[in-house]
């Protein structure tokens, strides 16, 4: 960004999806969803991809270094905590790409500068030379005092200061706990452009999180400011209530130029398929109410307002379903539908395949028609989210039998392929779907708790799939697995196997007593 830009109207998008959004418990995501994420980032405009925290995991040092050797046109950016070993190994990642940056912060507030136990300037003295050293490998340097809207306005002036001196180039202002407003979130931005010398050679950034459902106001408010960079996530994916959402910010910008005449350089048409590829890779699926990309954000056209909407289609509309990406049509298929139509809508709704892909997806879709007439857009969402036995998996669903109705008890009869050998069981449980677990639970024997288990219909209809979301804990590990069928039953065990199956490989990955490296084990 030039100065010509941060003076005027440009706000810089900076997307950290797949940094923050990822540090969301569960919603871990596969080397090559990263790297397709990334790619979509990259095409709808962001300024900034915050690819990840290299020096976390050997996994994230090789997305962020083959993002950085992807990008196109976006700055791709790492994460470092005020550590010499972690700027370093951030510069090896970020290195390859035509426009890097490294991003690094300390926890700057009274109770995050008493976990490294260092004095305020013993810290000052590090934040001086770590922005010092990040400086010497990189000219593009982004510096986060985290908890800033918790930490003393003195101490804030005083760092800032010190960070820009050392040659910081962007300063992000993070309320790490979602705890400001939005009058106090510009007042902030102002104070700090007013009291800091040097505040006006750099970019301000503004870096929510919505415990109290106020970060994309508060981002705008900072913009009102003067920050001339948001820091956000696709469907506000992120730590605990998440982040500023992407799309809010980007819509809410253009949908009220006339009080905020600030622009973004994205392609809003994007929004909705990245919106649903990001919901079926981390496996957080979007609530039906959320703003602009909610199932229901556009519903009022086939609602009671249909009379509105068809003589003058702004009594309800502030911005058009088109203006996001979404299409009209929303049959889509049925059981005479060719693979090459089949491609053609996965397409569409933002799912690239390869031809083997297809072929397995294409057989998944037939017996799915074979079983419901109508096959909607969301219907095909739920397939491609769906689990299937992926050859690489340990734990294969072979077959299960219920028996379930007025006259208990219930009853599972359930073959698995584990390993290559196929184990039956026959269990009872309260109900079909606790007998089914309990069949799982006897032939795979693991501590894993059970924290989440959810299911939704997909679409309306006695013949709807139901999509089952479970989320489960073992050791601090929390992982997540989805499924859609029309029976539930199916559903519901298919996503417990598909959470166990990621279970076995990040016990493999990180063995089974290594604790992960928090971000939060900084100073
Ligand atoms: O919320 C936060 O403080 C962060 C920092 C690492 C910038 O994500
Ligand atoms: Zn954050």
């Amino acid at each position: 960004m030039t100065q010509d830009d941060k003076t005027q109207d440009r706000v810089v998008i900076f997307d950290t999806t797949l940094r923050d959004g990822e540090q969301s418990p569960g919603a871990t995501m596969t080397h090559a969803e990263k790297l397709e994420i990334a790619g979509l980032l990259d095409d709808m405009g962001v300024d900034i991809i915050e690819a990840g925290f290299p020096i976390a995991s050997e996994g994230d040092f090789n997305a962020v270094s083959e993002i950085a050797k992807n990008a196109n046109t976006s700055v791709i950016c790492g994460l470092a905590r005020a550590q010499f070993g972690d700027i370093d190994r951030c510069w090896e990642a970020v290195k390859h790409a035509k426009q890097p940056r490294i991003h690094t912060f300390i926890g700057t507030s009274p109770l995050h500068r008493a976990i490294p136990n260092l004095t305020m300037d013993e810290m000052a003295e590090r934040i001086e030379q770590t922005v010092t050293h990040a400086r010497n490998l990189c000219d593009n340097v982004q510096w986060s005092p985290m908890d800033a809207t918790r930490t003393e306005l003195d101490y804030l002036y005083r760092v800032v200061e010190i960070a820009i001196k050392a040659g910081a180039t962007t300063i992000n202002i993070p309320d790490t706990v979602g705890y400001t407003a939005p009058r106090e979130s510009a007042d902030l931005i102002a104070k700090l452009l007013e009291n800091v010398p040097g505040a006006d050679e750099i970019v301000f950034a503004t870096h929510c999180h919505n415990d109290l459902g106020m970060a994309t106001a508060n981002s705008l408010a900072a913009v009102e400011a003067g920050a001339r960079q948001i820091e956000c996530t696709i469907n506000g994916l992120g730590e605990r209530a998440g982040n500023t959402a992407l799309e809010e910010v980007v819509m809410a910008l253009k949908v009220r130029n006339d009080i905020m005449p600030f622009r973004t350089g994205i392609d809003s048409t994007k929004i909705m398929n990245i919106s649903r590829r990001v919901a079926t890779v981390s496996g957080f699926p979007v609530q039906f109410n959320k703003a602009i990309v909610g199932k229901n954000a556009f519903a009022h056209e086939s609602g009671i307002h249909q009379d509105g909407m068809l003589k003058n289609a702004e009594t309800f509309e502030i911005m058009r379903p088109e203006d996001v990406g979404l299409t009209e049509t929303n049959i889509v298929m049925g059981k005479h539908s060719g693979r090459a139509a089949l491609r053609s809508k996965l397409e569409d709704l933002g799912f690239e395949l390869g031809d083997n892909q297809l072929k397995d997806v294409f057989v998944r879709f037939k017996a799915l028609a074979d079983r419901k007439k109508e096959i909607y857009e969301d219907d095909l969402i739920a397939l491609m989210r769906t689990s299937t036995d992926a050859e690489e998996d340990r734990i294969k669903l072979v077959s299960l039998r219920v028996v379930c109705g007025t006259e208990g008890p219930q009853e599972a009869q359930m073959k698995l392929n584990i390993d290559g050998a196929d184990e039956s069981t026959t269990q009872t449980g309260d109900g079909p779907v606790d007998a089914s677990f309990n069949c799982i639970k006897t032939l795979i024997e693991h501590s894993a708790r059970l924290q989440l288990y959810q299911v939704h219909a997909v679409t309306e209809g006695t013949d709807a799939q139901a999509t089952v979301s479970v989320r489960m804990e073992e050791d601090g590990r929390i992982v997540t697995g989805q499924s859609a069928d029309t029976d539930t039953v199916v559903a519901s065990t298919r996503a417990y196997i598909h959470a166990l199956n990621r279970l076995l490989v990040r016990r493999e990955k990180t063995g089974k007593d290594t604790p992960e490296v928090s971000y939060k084990d900084v100073n």
